[in-house]
């Protein structure tokens, strides 16, 4: 064994081939055990301190080492200036973390998270977040704040464009999916060095604020926040995620930051998570707008003992800790504890051995071809086709004439969604030119803006008109600019901004065949348009291949695969809408007397799971046959999916079920199962899914997770709203729950 010193001297290593020597390879906790034991209170807050970008006051608290981690500091250059203050010169050279919000891609964007959702393709988005881990790696980065897992019902929630959607078993998968891809894999509880380590935010339940009103109050039962928020959180931290962060909103009276409930009980004590929390931006402070504290101190003190182990930018551990600590409120053995979990992390991603990063690998990894082509598949498997009337998608190549209208047809930067972290808006492919560049220089495409995404200048619609006059077919990009969703960014109607719907019915007057696309970050209800317009294509912001991937699909190159991973209401007022609601009392049915609007069809204008191909599939012979019993006990549902089209296509096949009665009510349907088949023309497959009890279970009256006897209703199909149905019993014998 290295004497303190020497093993000290270990992580100076990493500086450079002069001072090479052996790494410490005691088990991780005896190391931190032998740390905590040298350090000082102010250098044990200062690893519970976080800080954003860096300036004088930066340099200085790294070079005393009274800061654990940056963010927003990036670039191999910066980071390794920075990370050397803290390695070379502080007393027990404990380097930094840097942490940045690599949300759907660094340098190489990709499709905003709710579109990558929509691709139901968990691999596909497991390999776009480790494209993203390792560009932001060689930037010097170690941690990214994502995978973002909230579940959000409600569209005028901006930050609903961050998440997978509105279900927690879809939500599950994409968020295990991107933990894996961020993460890598762990050997003998390591990380994988060049990768990011991963951050499940926020916990818990901000997507439930009330009117969808960022930062708003939250008020579920106990039973929603564990079966619809919770589960991808839990789905996280099973897939490895070493971080997780607070969320800004209370939920029933308990701000999320100062929850010992959710940052204990259920994350560390029932999930048993041993690594470490990080407030939101200030959320520490903000314990005293919520009025649950009345001085910083008592902020400080509730976030700590809830188990909030790192304060991101507030400031209040390192101004009242060391107070709270002389007074005996807080005790040593807590700081030490949160200290602990984050030298855990530092350790597992062997910052003590490899502080730096290489500078020659920033110039290699960023926007590399085979990442744009991931970029690329990932953008069109995301794309949802709506509506395909007469067929008139996919648009031919010989088509002579095209006018490409509205004002994010030729747009740059929108495309990139919220979050673009180095992506750069030249980058970016616009659709205008994916499709001159598929069409070739021999095609007459015409482009007119049309007007702007906001504002009421209808000055451009005449330009737009006589375009659309001239040509075999218009192609209208409309929708969201890109800060109209994320954070910060609710809205309070769901309609297209400014003038852009009227701009489409000027056009669609014209009698020109049309297509919409339409580009945003959240649900839109565009009723108008989904009744007049032949072809509507969902594109949701596709990232940096947005060009291409729109090319691909019109013309035909790609058939269109992409599933809604959220509801479309029909308007504002049908919000929050989600296919897995409660039945009621009173269903919706023609009778007056039942759960409905007066003015309004009771069903959405999109269900989740919905969306078209250029060929067609076939759902037959569903079998639902019981496996083994007792504690193995599994069910097999198997159906039959045939191309019944011309084309060659992938059909997520989609399996619901429903408990049709027991002791607590349950929702009228809940995916349960996917699995994505490509398919040829004419060709049939039988598709076969099992279910275990834990795909049945659910919290009853004593919050006891149960499955229960009784009658099952499954369906196998392409969309929450159709399928085959069939049921099966499981018999009070079987219950070994
Ligand atoms: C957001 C987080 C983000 C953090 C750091 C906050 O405002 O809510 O999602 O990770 O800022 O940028």
């Amino acid at each position: 064994m290295l004497p303190p010193i020497l093993r000290v001297a270990c992580a100076v290593a990493a500086l450079g081939p002069a001072l090479a020597c052996l790494a410490d390879d005691r088990p991780i906790e005896e190391q931190i055990t032998t740390l905590l034991g040298r350090m000082t209170l102010e250098e044990k807050i200062g690893q519970l301190t976080q800080v954003s970008g860096v300036d004088d006051e930066g340099r200085k608290l790294a070079r005393e080492g009274r800061v654990g981690s940056f963010l927003n500091v990036t670039g191999a250059t910066e980071t390794n200036e920075l990370q050397k203050l803290a390695v070379e010169e502080t007393r027990l050279h404990i380097p930094l973390l840097f942490g940045l919000d690599v949300i759907h891609g660094f340098r190489t964007i990709f499709p905003i998270p709710l579109a990558e959702a929509a691709t139901w393709d968990p691999e596909l988005i497991e390999m776009a977040a480790q494209i993203a881990a390792i560009e932001a790696w060689s930037a010097g980065i170690h941690w990214t704040f994502a995978p973002m897992v909230d579940i959000a019902r409600d569209a005028r929630w901006g930050r609903i464009a961050e998440g997978s959607g509105e279900d927690p078993y879809l939500g599950a998968r994409m968020a295990e999916a991107r933990v894996r891809g961020f993460q890598g894999t762990t050997t003998d509880g390591r990380y994988q060095p060049e990768r990011l380590i991963a951050c499940a935010k926020h916990f818990a339940a901000y997507g439930g604020a009330e009117g969808g009103r960022d930062y708003n109050t939250v008020d579920i039962s106990g039973r929603t926040l564990r079966e619809v928020y919770l589960p991808p959180f839990e789905a996280a931290v099973r897939a490895g995620a070493g971080t997780l962060m607070s969320a800004f909103n209370e939920i029933g009276g308990v701000p999320a930051t100062g929850s010992r409930f959710l940052m204990t009980q259920v994350l560390r004590d029932e999930w048993g998570f041993d690594g470490f929390v990080v407030s939101d931006w200030n959320a520490i402070r903000e314990l005293l707008n919520h009025g649950s504290a009345a001085t910083p101190a008592e902020a400080g003190e509730q976030a700590l003992l809830a188990g909030i182990d790192m304060d991101m930018v507030g400031k209040i551990y390192p101004e009242h800790l060391p107070g709270l600590v002389e007074s005996g409120r807080i005790s040593q053995a807590v700081i030490d504890e949160s200290v602990r979990r984050i030298l855990r992390i530092k350790m597992r991603r062997g910052l003590f051995e490899k502080p730096y990063v290489d500078s020659q690998v920033e110039k290699d990894a960023p926007l590399r071809p085979s990442h744009r082509q991931v970029a690329r598949d990932v953008a069109r498997r995301s794309l949802v086709l709506l509506k395909n009337q007469g067929k008139i998608l996919p648009l031919h190549k010989s088509i002579s004439s095209l006018a490409v209208i509205g004002p994010l047809a030729d747009n740059w930067a929108e495309a990139l969604g919220s979050w673009a972290a180095a992506g750069k808006a030249d980058e970016v492919i616009t659709i205008l030119e994916g499709l001159r560049k598929s069409l070739g220089p021999g095609a007459n495409v015409i482009h007119a803006r049309g007007c702007e995404i906001e504002g009421d200048s209808r000055e451009g619609f005449d330009e737009a008109i006589a375009a659309a006059k001239q040509v075999d077919a218009a192609v209208l990009v409309v929708g969201e600019a890109a800060g109209m969703s994320g954070e910060a960014a609710s809205r309070s109607t769901l309609d297209l901004p400014g003038v852009q719907e009227e701009l489409v019915k000027a056009v669609h007057a014209t009698g020109v065949p049309m297509i919409v696309i339409l580009m945003n970050g959240r649900p839109l209800s565009i009723r108008w348009i989904a009744e007049h317009v032949p072809a509507i294509l969902e594109i949701w912001q596709p990232g940096v291949e947005c060009g291409h991937a729109v090319a691909d699909v019109l013309f035909g190159d790609f058939n269109p695969c992409g599933k809604l991973p959220v509801t479309f209401p029909r308007s504002v007022g049908q919000v929050p809408i989600y296919y897995n609601h409660k039945n009621t009392g009173r269903p919706p049915s023609a009778d007056k007397w039942t759960s409905k609007y007066i003015d309004l069809p009771s069903t959405p204008l999109f269900p989740f799971g919905f969306g078209l191909s250029y060929t067609t599939f076939e759902y037959s012979n569903l079998q639902i046959s019981a496996g083994n019993e007792g504690e193995q006990r599994e069910w097999t549902v198997t159906a039959d999916v045939k191309n019944t089209g011309e084309r060659g296509g992938d059909e997520v096949v989609q399996l619901y079920i429903r408990d049709d009665a027991a002791s607590v009510t349950r929702p009228v349907k809940e995916l349960k199962r996917f699995r994505r088949i490509p398919l040829r023309p004419g060709e049939s497959r039988e598709v076969r899914f099992t279910l275990t009890p834990e795909h049945l279970m659910f919290y009853n009256q004593r919050m006891e997770r149960v499955v229960e006897p009784g009658r099952f209703t499954v369906w196998v199909g392409p969309s929450s709203a159709d399928g085959l149905q069939g049921t099966f019993e499981l018999t009070t014998t079987d219950n070994g729950s």
